[in-house]
């Protein structure tokens, strides 16, 4: 499976078949993601934890007793940054049979971050469990997919533009950069609430977050960037696959923006 396939492949997994994560796919998914880095640079700690012996439990997920956790320090852009790793470690464990579902809130989290030996300094966003995926759902599951419509996405046109947000980026308009683009869209993001938006402007696809009301914690804590992260991981990677290079940029090109918009980094595409 490549990654594009297994984009469009992967869904949040909560119902498993009840057989334990084997040692050698344990071991392929650590190995992995020590490798999985980020445009941002920043280091995070990945630990493959036992729900028995630290007593984790997840009210949402039946039929396995494996998670995965990172943690990293709490500075500006873990967010994305972290978003941006685990994603890729979703889609590796997806590509080998093991389902995930990124976990922020459904958690008991207190025993999650003494698990991972969380410090003062440290944020340990989300959480997956690892294992393989039942042949059905449980009715908690298929009842919470609909909860948060799982299984729509908004349309192309709603999310890209073409080099101003008053100007809808068509699908036709994508070109070369669709499967990139569309592979976005199909992401996964906190309460399916997908709030990417990017403007493609000369050879830049520019991101920005529009921000749901709520998500934001009083310390500043942005949720909605580890979708950001998400996005941009769905991004290089299936613009790879087609064979475009890219590279990451830090710079906010001062577009007139809606309100509830905020930039976030941009890609530039190399010719
Ligand atoms: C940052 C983040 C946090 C999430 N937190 C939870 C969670 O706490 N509990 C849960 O059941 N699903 C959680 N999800 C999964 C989303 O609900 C799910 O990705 C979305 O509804 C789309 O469905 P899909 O993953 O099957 O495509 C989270 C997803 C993301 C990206």
């Amino acid at each position: 499976m490549n990654t594009l396939e297994a984009i469009r492949s992967r869904r949040s997994v909560r119902t498993f078949n009840g057989a334990a994560l084997s040692p050698e796919d344990g071991k392929k998914i650590l190995d992995f993601a020590e490798t999985a880095e980020n445009p941002y640079g920043l280091p995070i700690t990945w630990k493959i934890l036992d729900a028995r012996k630290h007593g984790l439990n997840s009210p949402v997920i039946v039929g396995t007793d494996t998670y995965i956790a990172g943690k990293m320090s709490r500075v500006p852009h873990a967010e994305e940054a972290f978003g941006y790793s685990f994603e890729k470690i979703v889609l590796f464990s997806e590509a080998h049979g093991v389902g995930t579902t990124w976990i922020a809130g459904t958690m008991n989290r207190e025993a999650f971050e003494q698990a991972m030996e969380v410090s003062a300094e440290e944020v340990m966003p989300c959480v997956s469990p690892l294992g393989y995926p039942a042949e059905r759902m449980s009715l908690r599951e298929t009842m919470m997919r609909k909860g948060v419509k799982a299984d729509s996405r908004f349309e192309f046109e709603e999310l890209f533009f073409d080099g101003s947000f008053d100007k809808p980026l068509t699908k036709d308009g994508a070109g070369k950069l669709f499967d990139a683009l569309d592979a976005v869209r199909l992401a996964p993001s906190a309460v399916n609430k997908q709030p990417w938006r990017c403007v493609c402007r000369e050879d830049k696809v520019h991101f920005y977050e529009k921000r749901s009301k709520g998500y934001v914690s009083e310390n500043g804590w942005d949720i909605q960037r580890i979708d950001m992260g998400i996005a941009l991981c769905h991004f290089e990677l299936a613009a790879a696959e087609s064979g475009i290079g890219v590279s990451f940029e830090l710079k906010d090109p001062a577009l007139p923006l809606p309100d509830d918009m905020q930039y976030i980094a941009s890609w530039e595409v190399k010719r």
